[in-house]
């Protein structure tokens, strides 16, 4: 076809020797364009692509700010234009947006990805000694830089809390608000960024590609003196992050000039994106009259299985759901991800539904989707909302949930595909699959990473309700990340009214929450406590075979314990490819976390710190409080092992001789 056909003009012009000037109407290999690293980015059909974790851009050659370098130096005038487009994987959500920057460096050495944008990190933002402008066209409000909401134009000097910014727009004649734009809309749009040396003054103006004139108010307007802020020497450039969403970063064109107005950038020449898909049906009409009433047929049988289709992908969409556009899936495109629902692609069947696996149809984006059956409406509106927010978490120790699908009694939870499956399977088939000790203690670790950012990192206390094994995943690089967080409150919240049972399972539930029924980041821990064991052992919390003193299996380790051989309750499958003081750590610890009283447990904060070898695991003997001799909960009485066994999804009530 003819859209192949690009042409790139590039005009470099060096005016005086300071003041610079360049334009670029597209980019080929070859001109003063500087990239980080041979991953950094490419130039794919005169466009600049960018699409790594933090990259950079830059023109590479040093540009002067000012006459001499000494303080009371004023930095001159100068304007840039360019012409960006952002586009996601997704519509409505998209990794992190990109910044023009003006830096002491050729690039950002130390700078992070994600929220940093590729322009600071944790230890430098804010800091004077930085020397960095930078325009930021941000697609993910980052509260932690009080950042206005999640499509922001923001004016930023040494660090990410901008010194102003406005909801990405445009000025149309001398209205009075702008026109909303949507940086991540995947369409080019135009930024000119000047700056008044005489007046001291930063002007950001944004419009989109077919308004073709500069609007004459500016988007963001702001007096301030850049002297203090820029060196003499400086490089120019942009910096763009995606975070984990895939994301492309594409510069059109871009021109700089220094003392003076940049040039403006020719449209016509201008490089085209990668067509999104729609082609137009326009020629439909050329074809003359029999062509149409074929294609009238075509049309009424389109309509037909159009309506058809309607059916079998109809999905539930009330009024309040309308906020939540980023993380809503429509039902469509999870039933092609996932070919229907087919049974190849059954991942499992779990505690709330079954799971399966697919690949989003024009993403290529691999999930996996969980079906969790939903009778009652009461209760949906709160738990939906809470979904939305859970899929705010970000923590490499959690399962990221990207979004949800309603259908009638029915909920379809999306997250992120881990490509290695459940910690269970490799504790429980073993010997045909096996993790070595230093796998399951970096497990562990992340787990209990996790479980703290939920209790005590995030904005609010997240209780997990369900920490075990099968619900640690294990991703690519096998890390141990938790999933179905929340996920419990759906049962807690009784909508489904036959089972009105307490959320969790059976050997993990801590005896205060069988009998109140309320959970705890204590019940967590003490859940916590039954994984650690279940981790270190090799086997499940409760076994109904075997002896009667193992079938807890905290019981198992604490009579080994109180032997003196705590060791001897470690999964033998490990030979002897572990750490002693490693494998004691941690089932002295689980026992901690597993005891009766729940102020008796750590937080998670200790649990991390005893992890860590950064603080000293209390004595244990000390722990033998309890006058019946036993510490720890699930032999503690039989009342509350009736409890837990009722409560908990396995039926099994022959099990209540195992108690005492
Ligand atoms: C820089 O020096 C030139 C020539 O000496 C002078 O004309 C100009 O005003 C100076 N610019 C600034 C911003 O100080
Ligand atoms: C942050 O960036 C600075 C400057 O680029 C660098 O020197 C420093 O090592 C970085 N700090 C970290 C923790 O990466
Ligand atoms: C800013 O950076 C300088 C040099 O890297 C460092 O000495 C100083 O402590 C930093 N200031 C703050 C407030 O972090
Ligand atoms: C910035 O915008 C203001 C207000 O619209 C205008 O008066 C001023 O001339 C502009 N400055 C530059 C450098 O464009």
């Amino acid at each position: 076809m003819f859209f192949k056909l690009v042409i790139i003009l590039v005009v470099i012009v060096v005016a005086a020797a300071e003041d610079i000037s360049f334009i670029y109407n597209g980019f080929e290999s070859g001109v003063d364009i500087w990239q980080d690293g041979p991953r950094g980015g490419v130039m794919v059909d005169g466009l600049l692509r960018i699409r790594q974790r933090a990259s950079h851009t830059f023109y590479a050659k040093p540009v002067t700010f000012k006459n001499d370098s000494s303080s009371g130096s004023e930095v001159f005038s100068f304007s840039t234009t360019f012409v960006f487009a952002i586009r996601s994987e997704y519509k409505t959500l998209s990794g992190h947006g990109l910044a023009f920057v003006i830096s002491p460096t050729l690039g950002r050495p130390g700078a992070l990805p994600s929220q940093y944008l590729g322009l600071f990190n944790a230890s430098n933002n804010g800091n004077m000694s930085n020397h960095v402008f930078a325009v930021e066209l941000d697609t993910i409000q980052s509260a932690e830089f009080n950042d206005i909401n999640e499509n922001h134009v923001g004016i930023d000097i040494n660090g990410l809390d901008s010194v102003k910014s406005a909801t990405a727009g445009y000025y149309v004649k001398d209205g009075r608000y702008p026109r909303k734009l949507s940086l991540i809309s995947g369409n080019p749009m135009k930024v000119w960024v000047e700056y008044d040396g005489t007046r001291k003054q930063i002007n950001v103006t944004l419009a989109p590609i077919n308004v073709g004139k500069k609007p004459r108010i500016p988007l963001l307007s702001l007096k301030y003196d850049l002297s203090p802020v820029l060196n003499k020497i400086m490089y120019v450039g942009f910096s763009a992050s995606t975070g984990s969403i895939k994301t492309f970063h594409y510069i059109l064109g871009w021109s700089f000039r220094m003392n003076g107005q940049a040039q403006e950038l020719v449209p016509s020449q201008l490089p085209k994106l990668p067509s999104i898909g729609d082609k137009k049906v326009s020629k439909l009409l050329t074809f003359g009259v029999p062509v149409m009433a074929v294609s009238l047929v075509l049309l009424a049988i389109c309509l037909v299985v159009f309506v058809m289709r309607r059916k079998k992908y109809a999905e539930l969409l009330e009024d309040w759901e309308l906020e939540y556009g980023p993380q809503r899936f429509k039902y469509e495109e999870l039933y092609k991800a996932t070919k229907g629902f087919g049974k190849e692609v059954l991942l499992g069947v779990g505690g709330f539904g079954e799971v399966y696996r697919g690949i989003l149809p024009t993403s290529k984006i691999e999930i996996a989707v969980k079906r969790v059956s939903h009778k009652s409406r009461q209760g949906i509106k709160e738990f939906v909302a809470e979904i939305v927010s859970l899929g705010r978490l970000r923590h490499r120790n959690l399962v990221q949930l990207l979004g949800y699908c309603r259908r009638n009694g029915e909920l379809l939870l999306v997250y992120d595909y881990m490509p290695n499956g459940s910690l269970e399977k490799y504790l429980y088939n073993q010997p045909k699959i096996t993790l070595n000790w230093s796998r399951r203690f970096r497990v562990i670790k992340g787990v209990a990473s996790g479980l703290f950012y939920l209790h005590e990192e995030w904005e609010q206390v997240v209780i997990h309700r369900d920490v075990k094994a099968s619900n640690v995943l294990l991703d690519q690089e096998l890390n141990g990340r938790l999933g179905d967080f929340g996920l419990a409150r759906l049962c807690a919240h009784g909508t489904d009214h036959q089972t009105t049972h307490v959320a969790g399972t059976l050997g993990y539930l801590a005896p205060e929450h069988a009998r109140t029924g309320r959970a705890t980041t204590s019940t967590d821990v003490f859940a916590f406590g039954a994984f650690l064991l279940e981790v270190a052992c090799g086997r499940r919390p409760i076994e109904t075979q075997g002896p009667e003193e193992d079938i807890i299996l905290a019981d198992r380790v604490f009579l080994c314990w109180n032997k003196g051989n705590i060791l001897e309750a470690r999964d033998q499958n490990l030979g002897n490819d572990f750490v002693v003081e490693e494998v004691e750590l941690v089932l002295k610890l689980a026992l901690l976390c597993s005891r009766s009283p729940p102020v008796a447990r750590p937080s998670m904060r200790q649990v991390m710190q005893y992890l860590d070898g950064d603080i000293a695991l209390p004595e244990l003997s000390l722990l033998r409080l309890s006058s019946s001799g036993s510490a720890f909960a699930q032999v503690e009485g039989s009342e509350d092992v009736e409890m837990a066994y009722k409560c908990s999804y396995v039926p099994e009530s022959t099990l209540l001789s195992g108690g005492r």
